[in-house]
């Protein structure tokens, strides 16, 4: 989490930074800096809050240089505060530095340079860095920065400015995102491409340990023993407006109508002649004849896109697929072999447990395959096979076309996987490929008939509690839509399998209690009408979700919103919409902060 930018040229440094650290908000807001340098001096200028609350502090006086780095936090070690806030400044003022990333060994290092007589004025581990970068100053800020790396343990990304050094500055990144941006007469760093798009696409994407030293001239990047390392360009494909808000109120509302364009972009290459076809994919019939386990492992919304995942793989390819949080997989010595194949998912491709379970993985000699929505971020990259989701951008917190993008990919190398492993008809396969084709389409019709649900949000977002019940695919859906709704909208509420609520939870439920039913599924539909009487019994208000044309569940649910026709085995990626847009108009109607719910962050790069 916290998103870092740093820039060098021509330009005023501190507006860049504002700007840059603006579309870096998603990944930490609450507090935010920028250090400048300008006449062979650091200004450093922090607070506690937003981007807002920085410029506020200015008092219209925004520093001159054009040398800075800037920084958005969201707190790990210590509470946000002004003192705690990036940027962290060495003793004699002259160094300054941001970061992103956990230092573990932090509280020896601590104790080592205050016995050594230097002055801690904050509680993060990063403040560290810069009394190291103070120890080891030898003039040389390329050596100094190394030397501080090699004492640090954990994960990080380094911006690092000097104030006898005005021409150029430093940077690191292990286990945290980092890229460069390289512009003409001017570079910059940042944690995510958004921040420095205005002024270049021309990016390198580092490695771990890749030490940068940038002047406005020009970028090396070099190895910690200072060898030069060849990089090639990567040139940003989407643009500006795809991160900008466009006109809606919030990106998360933005990114709700872009679901059929981005579900249409993941899925419409990939068919080819009634078979799906991915790039970078070396699984073929004979190698998926070796693999006898399947995990999915992610955290999140990516983790509920596996569940799904699970669902259709062992139904179309009858292959064993167990789905794990990336927090619990790493540390419960799974069993994994070079038999088994792990499905990485991730929006980010950087969530810092995620990348661990893939390492953990690799290491015990499982095939990694990543589906990833940002290119060339570190999961894309230490993947075997990677499969994009061609999501765009997504910058609201709360994930919606990232997910989408992940099932219309489940459905995708589900029916790939049937096909390989001729458990799945090719008529069955042709079918279904057909009916993928018409999803995107499907999507936005179902947008544009859901304006009822605005208001029943009206009526519903002071509830205390909200449950979603469902059957299968149902079940894994209603995780993603309480999730949603608890994110932005802070209205507590449990998503139960529809069968299970009657060993427990059901008594919760009394007069009045708002139920979504999610009732998508031919197949289970009797039964979940059971389980929705029951609740109606108890005196709960029902709203279900169902397919277009089905006329009973009118009988007993209190509100319909209705699907557009489709297989049960794909409607997760239409059931989920109303949901989103229950969730988002609760939060709306709350006065919340829909693209920046309290105490989260979008990008989790900590542990
Ligand atoms: C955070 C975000 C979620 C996301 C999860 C996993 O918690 O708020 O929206 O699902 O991280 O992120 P990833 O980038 O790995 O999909």
């Amino acid at each position: 989490m916290c998103g870092i930018v740093g820039y060098i040229g021509r330009k005023e440094a501190a507006p860049v930074l504002l700007e840059g650290l603006k579309k870096l908000e998603y990944r930490g807001y609450d507090s935010a800096g920028i250090a400048v340098i300008a006449n062979k001096k650091t200004t450093v200028i922090k607070t506690k809050g937003r981007i807002a609350d920085l410029e506020k502090k200015f008092e219209g006086k925004i520093p001159k240089g054009n040398l800075g780095i800037g920084h958005t936090r969201w707190a790990t070690h210590g509470a946000p505060s002004d003192a705690n806030s990036h940027p962290h400044a060495s003793n004699s003022g002259k160094i300054a530095v941001v970061h992103n990333g956990i230092i573990e060994n932090y509280l020896d290092l601590k104790k080592m340079l205050i016995e050594k007589g230097y002055k801690f004025a904050s509680e993060t581990d990063t403040e560290v860095i810069a009394h190291l970068a103070e120890m080891y100053d030898d003039g040389d800020l390329v050596n100094t920065l190394i030397k501080v790396v090699k004492d640090l343990r954990g994960s990080f990304a380094i911006g690092l400015i000097h104030e006898d050094h005005p021409d150029e500055f430093v940077a690191v990144r292990k286990d945290s995102p980092l890229i460069v941006g390289v512009g003409e007469k001017e570079n910059f760093i940042a944690s995510d491409i958004p921040a420095i798009l205005e002024y270049t696409r021309r990016i390198y994407l580092l490695n771990d340990l890749e030490i940068v030293h940038l002047t406005a001239e020009k970028v090396e990047i070099l190895d910690l023993n200072k060898k030069k390392i060849e990089k090639n360009i990567f040139e940003v494909e989407w643009d500006v407006e795809a991160a900008e808000k466009n006109g809606y109120e919030h990106f998360m509302l933005k990114e709700i109508h872009e679901q059929p364009k981005a579900v249409q972009n993941t899925v419409t290459p990939r068919i080819v002649n009634n078979d799906i076809v991915f790039d970078k994919f070396s699984i073929d019939e004979s190698s998926l004849k070796e693999i006898s386990k399947i995990f999915v492992v992610a955290c999140g919304t990516a983790y509920h896109a596996g569940m799904v995942g699970k669902y259709l793989i062992e139904n179309f390819a009858r292959i064993p697929v167990e789905v794990d949080i990336a927090s619990e997989f790493r540390y419960r010595n799974p069993i994994v072999d070079k038999n088994t194949l792990v499905i990485i998912v991730s929006q980010s491709g950087e969530t810092a447990d995620t990348l661990a379970a893939l390492r953990e993985s690799k290491k015990k000699g499982a095939k990694i395959l990543a589906i990833v929505n940002v290119v060339g971020s570190s999961i894309a990259r230490e993947a075997d096979d990677v499969i994009y989701t061609w999501a765009g951008p997504e910058i609201a917190v709360a994930s919606t076309k990232a997910y989408t993008t992940q099932l219309a990919t489940m459905y995708l190398l589900a029916i790939k996987f049937g096909l390989l492993t001729k458990n799945l008809p090719t008529s069955r396969a042709r079918n279904l490929i057909k009916e993928l084709r018409e999803i995107p389409a499907k999507i936005d019709s179902l947008i544009g008939s859901l304006k009822e649900i605005e208001t029943m949000a009206r009526r519903h977002h002071c509830e205390k509690d909200i449950f979603y019940l469902g059957r299968g695919l149902d079940y894994m859906v209603a995780l993603e839509g309480s999730l949603k709704l608890k994110e932005i909208s802070y209205i507590h509420s449990e998503a139960y399998a529809a069968g299970e609520l009657k060993h427990g939870t059901i008594a919760l439920i009394e007069h009045g209690t708002v139920v979504f039913a999610l009732a998508t599924q031919d197949e289970l539909f009797e039964k979940m009408l059971s389980n929705i009487k029951e609740v109606k019994a108890r005196g709960a208000t029902v709203i279900a979700i169902a397919k277009e044309g089905n006329e009973k569940i009118k009988e007993v649910a209190d509100e319909v919103f209705y699907i557009p026709n489709i297989t049960d085995a794909l409607t997760s990626i239409l059931t989920v919409i109303p949901l989103q847009m229950f969730a988002y108009y609760c939060a709306v109607d709350k006065g919340c902060d829909v693209d920046k719910p309290r105490n989260l962050a979008k990008s989790v790069t900590v542990e």
